[in-house]
């Protein structure tokens, strides 16, 4: 989820931008329990913000990509103080039979339904085009032996299945087992593929400067290194047009 937090206007407004609908119903059912009421807020949401549909809390909630919130903070003509991106996915989406884990028994791997799910693309797409994915996303040096073999095992039903053919090729390659980190390469691959989170990261981080107010602060929590160089370039190229880095380098869990 993404958050907006506007700290320095009258009434402060807290906006969360969630893709994943399944994730919202969670998120208000959380809020909920806490005593916190939030609004979830279709497309025009400016206009319930000005026209005064106010929580008393201040929480919106609304069901749509990072990419697109360069588009609603300037429908709002407010600039954002504080800007919190967490970035990939949570444990909800492992733990539910989402098609996530490669413990479900079905593939998915859609956070909305805009794009083919991993069931489609594991039987339809061209060996090369399935090597590619694995390569670019998921820098996996076996990329083109775990295509080779997806082609051959097709029908692919199940993650189980996946999983066993990475494990297989590794095998053959190495000739010893794999733990599930090695084999979850593959899977982020084509989660990161499907949602299109890499160029979804690089829209928001294109938009910053034009997003946050004088003095705001953005802060991203990403995952895995190709996030991490996309947010480093651009913090980079950030420097270069007046804003400051406020961490020498990424903070991690165990910084203190
Ligand atoms: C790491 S999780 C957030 C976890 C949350 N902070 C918590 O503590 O439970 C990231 C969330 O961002 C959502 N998400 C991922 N990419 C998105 C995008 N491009 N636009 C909007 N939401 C996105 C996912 O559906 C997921 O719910």
């Amino acid at each position: 989820m993404l958050h907006l937090i506007y700290r320095n206007s009258k009434e402060p407004l807290f906006i969360g931008f969630e893709r994943d609908k399944r994730m919202i119903v969670k998120a208000i059912e959380y809020l909920k329990n806490n005593q916190i009421e939030a609004v979830l807020l279709n497309q025009r949401f400016n206009e319930k913000i000005n026209k005064n549909i106010i929580t008393t809390s201040g929480f919106y909630i609304i069901n749509q990509r990072f990419s697109k919130v360069n588009e609603f903070v300037n429908q709002l003509e407010k600039k954002v103080d504080f800007l919190i991106c967490d970035l990939g996915i949570s444990m909800f989406h492992l733990k539910e039979d989402w098609g996530f884990s490669m413990k479900n028994n079905h593939l998915d791997m859609r956070l909305d339904e805009e794009s083919l799910n991993l069931l489609e693309i594991l039987n339809t797409y061209k060996e090369e085009d399935l090597a590619n994915i694995i390569y670019q996303y998921g820098e996996e040096r076996y990329s083109k032996y775990i295509a080779k073999e997806i082609v051959k095992k097709r029908p692919i039903q199940s993650a189980t299945i996946l999983k066993d053919i990475i494990i297989n090729v590794y095998y053959k390659k190495l000739k010893k087992h794999i733990n599930e980190k090695v084999v979850q390469r593959t899977f982020q691959a084509f989660r990161i593929y499907i949602n299109k989170e890499l160029e979804e990261l690089e829209i928001l981080l294109k938009h910053l400067k034009n997003i946050l107010s004088r003095d705001g602060i953005a802060v991203f929590i990403s995952f895995h290194s190709l996030e991490d160089r996309i947010i480093k370039h651009a913090f980079k190229d950030l420097k270069n047009k007046g804003f400051s880095i406020l961490t020498k380098k990424p903070l991690t869990s165990s910084t203190r």
